[in-house]
């Protein structure tokens, strides 16, 4: 693993930065492999890095989007991480629709929509069997709890190892998820976080030693590049 830990002054600093960094991997990728995967995360931080990669001149029809959970919700709920970002991001740009793959939430039961995606992002990604997929960009983000995507502290999607995704449950409502295990096959995997609310979950995910099932963010560990980008508010945690 090769990880790479920014601080920036401030929030916006933060944002241009990722924006630098999400390009440049995205960049990558299709020069590599001549399409690039990434997966959104949700929550309040990345919105305006979103409506930043709104402004960028990219060529869409060589990008797939998935998203890295998702709240078991409709589209329209104000909840939906799929709906902020098509809000804030593609709704802006000429992607595909077909290149736009959200996390299905219809289901009466979870387990199944889990199922579902697993099976798309495998039939997209044109992954035989039972191999894991390796997703080239997959956006992250923390809660002051340690969480990310949505394993959540404690709860059983931590222990998922032979599945890609699972449901998580966030004060017993369900969530869909990435595995770790999906998580850290990818390329680049890219941690954004910001706020002085952050700092205490940080140091004890960047401790030497700490439960990984109280900070599941320890758990990411990826194989390829973990990039971690922080405003001075969060980065504090670690700068001491
Ligand atoms: C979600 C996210 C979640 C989020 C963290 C941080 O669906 O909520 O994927 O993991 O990244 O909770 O959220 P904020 O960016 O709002 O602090």
């Amino acid at each position: 693993m090769n990880k790479i830990v920014e601080v920036l002054p401030d929030t916006t600093a933060l944002i241009q930065r990722s924006l630098e960094v999400v390009v440049e991997k995205i960049q990558a990728a299709i020069a590599d492999r001549g399409q690039c995967s990434i997966a959104l995360s949700g929550g309040s931080t990345p919105k305006p890095l979103y409506e930043a990669l709104a402004t960028q001149d990219l060529p869409w029809g060589q990008i797939h989007v998935f998203w890295g959970d998702e709240r078991y919700v409709p589209a329209d709920h104000p909840d939906s991480n799929q709906g902020m970002a098509r809000k804030a991001w593609l709704d802006r740009v000429q992607i595909p629709a077909e290149n736009i793959h959200p996390m299905p939430t219809a289901a009466a039961d979870p387990a199944i929509a889990a199922q579902d995606y697993e099976s798309h992002l495998r039939e997209v990604l044109q992954v035989q069997g039972q191999a894991l997929p390796a997703l080239d960009v997959i956006l992250l983000g923390l809660g002051d709890d340690g969480h990310t995507a949505s394993l959540f502290p404690h709860t059983a999607a931590l222990q998922v190892q032979d599945r890609l995704i699972t449901v998580g449950n966030k004060d017993g409502q369900p969530r869909l998820t990435f595995t770790a295990p999906l998580i850290n096959a990818a390329r680049y995997v890219v941690f954004v976080v910001a706020g002085a609310n952050k700092q205490a979950a940080l140091k004890e995910i960047f401790a030497p030693t700490a439960d990984a099932m109280t900070y599941p963010a320890r758990l990411v560990q990826p194989q390829g590049e973990l990039w971690w980008l922080f405003d001075a508010a969060a980065g504090q945690a670690i700068n001491g």
